[in-house]
């Protein structure tokens, strides 16, 4: 019986504890150019040309630009298209700057776990679960704070500098859905009625957020 019940148990097991797909090889560094094939992530190079190159960046060396949105936030990931070697690997890392009185809105990574590294400032960060309870937690240079998986979760910067941090994440593309764009700045729109019923709101209410948000 354990025979067969074990490998069975194992099988229910693995989607709960897998990310990313497991590489079937070293390295798989992303053709982000060239190739007209769609499949997950992106094709390989010919590994004989691969080099250290392809396996690392300084693009989250600077401070990004936190004035070029409506929420004083700066996010850059380490994409394959920067970093090609991270295709198939998993993981990738975000750099956000959130500037004074800034915050990234509520938000959701649908394919990563996300964990982050304070390497400057005071925030106030938290996250959602499927309860609504919220977990919430004040923290500064060197701390620690998680978001699991697809659950909706903010960052707002509560000092008086620039706060930095660096979000780590088990998917190499977690995804992001910034709640206030996707549901008043979609493309095309929601229906009024729906956005109107859903917060409790009238269709001018609607607008006035859309407009706000930059949507039509
Ligand atoms: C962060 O908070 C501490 C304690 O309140 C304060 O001393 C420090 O100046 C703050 N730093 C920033 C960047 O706001």
């Amino acid at each position: 019986m354990a025979y067969f019940v074990l490998p069975l148990i194992m099988l229910l097991l693995v989607p709960t504890i897998s990310s990313d797909p497991d590489s079937l090889q070293d390295f798989c560094v992303a053709d982000t150019k060239s190739s007209t094939v769609f499949i997950n992530g992106f094709p390989c190079m010919n590994p004989n040309y691969a080099t250290a190159k392809d396996f690392t960046t300084s693009i989250l060396s600077n401070q990004g630009n936190t004035s070029g949105n409506l929420f004083g936030a700066s996010v850059v990931f380490t994409t394959p298209q920067v970093l090609p070697g991270i295709n198939t690997l998993g993981v990738v890392f975000a750099r956000v700057d959130v500037g004074v009185g800034g915050e990234v809105p509520p938000h959701t990574h649908p394919r990563a776990s996300e964990i982050v590294f304070v390497l400057q400032g005071n925030l106030t960060v938290g996250f959602v679960d499927t309860t609504n309870k919220l977990f919430s937690a004040d923290i500064k240079t060197g701390d620690v704070f998680l978001f699991p998986k697809a659950l909706i979760h903010f960052v707002q910067n509560t000092g008086d500098t620039t706060a930095s941090l660096i979000g780590a994440f088990n998917s190499q593309a977690p995804g992001a859905q910034i709640i206030p764009l996707a549901l008043f700045a979609s493309n095309p729109a929601i229906p009024n009625e729906v956005l109107a019923k859903a917060f409790q709101i009238n269709a001018y209410e609607v607008d006035t957020i859309r407009k706000n948000l930059g949507g039509t």
